[in-house]
């Protein structure tokens, strides 16, 4: 079952309009939302980035958080799934094809949810292979907009080559983030690094509460700061961050292994924490 401006209805009665704007130039933002035992996590965070992705683009909040909130409880209510992956996207809506937006257009409202397929057991214990590309996105990473065609060429690229994330580097050198996911590295002295916010990430949700989650630990060895591919080829540790995967080691990059080549004990107690978190918090 899904919400499609206003209604509930099946997938596959789903229309819209092929003059949306989210359809013709990616005009529009998104959240992805996990679900797990039938409770989202984090909702309030997710909204208010939505409220921020939508302020940067001009799009106005077609609802309160009460009613997203209540739209969301529904959808998950509506599907199958113990553990779920909320989408929510809100396009500019329907015009005449024109760069330039007229004003007075009504948001579309679109919300599905998926089975919440997290990273195999396999891989989790394993731990996953990462490639490094160049960034060559836009300049407003922060923003959770749906042209998500760089992310698709690079995910793609890098299952080519037997990876399951690709970070990207920035002109300067330094990794800004992965294709769907925050990147993370625990330093030889035992510190956790991860790029700062700024345009050229997103401000993950799930990197903000493993932040949360290590400051009420009174873990405070973690740097907010840009780190290297060869800083991260040196690193004793590397890890992912996202709604969708949780918290997936890292233990190859661009074929070099990182620390010992497996899931290391800082990685496993940032994974137990945020477990606590969502216990704390669900
Ligand atoms: N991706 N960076 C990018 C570029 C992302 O697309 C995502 C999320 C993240 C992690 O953010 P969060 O912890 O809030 O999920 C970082 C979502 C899951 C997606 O596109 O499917």
């Amino acid at each position: 079952m899904i919400h499609l401006n206003g209604e509930f209805m099946p997938i596959e009665q789903a229309r819209i309009s092929v003059l949306d704007r989210g359809f013709i130039f990616g005009d529009g933002v998104y959240e992805v939302i996990p679900s797990y035992s039938r409770r989202p996590f984090r909702l309030p965070e997710h909204l208010a980035r939505m409220q921020a992705s939508l302020d940067a683009i001009g799009i106005a909040n077609p609802h309160p958080a009460a009613k997203w909130t209540e739209l969301v409880t529904k959808i998950v209510a509506g599907n199958p799934w113990e553990d779920q992956s909320v989408y929510l996207q809100v396009t500019r809506g329907v015009a005449k094809r024109d760069h330039t937006f007229p004003k007075g257009l009504k948001p579309t409202v679109f919300l599905m949810a998926s089975e919440l397929v997290t990273p195999s057991a396999e891989l989790m214990k394993t731990g996953a292979a990462a490639i490094v590309l160049p960034d060559f996105r836009w300049l407003r990473c922060d923003i959770k907009a749906t042209g998500l065609l760089p992310a698709v060429l690079a995910k793609t690229e890098a299952r080519q080559k037997g990876a399951y994330e690709a970070w990207y580097v920035d002109d300067e050198g330094f990794v800004t983030e992965g294709a769907s996911t925050n990147a993370w590295i625990v330093t030889p002295e035992n510190v956790l690094v991860t790029r700062a916010l700024g345009t050229e990430i997103l401000p993950g949700v799930t990197r903000a509460g493993v932040l949360h989650a290590l400051a009420n630990q009174g873990i405070n060895a973690i740097e907010e700061r840009a780190f290297t591919p060869a800083e991260a080829y040196g690193a004793r540790e590397a890890f992912i961050t996202s709604s969708g995967a949780g918290i997936v080691p890292v233990v190859k990059i661009n074929g070099r292994q990182i620390g010992e080549g497996r899931p290391g004990p800082t990685t496993k107690r940032v994974q137990s924490l945020y477990r606590e978190l969502w216990e704390q918090e669900a």
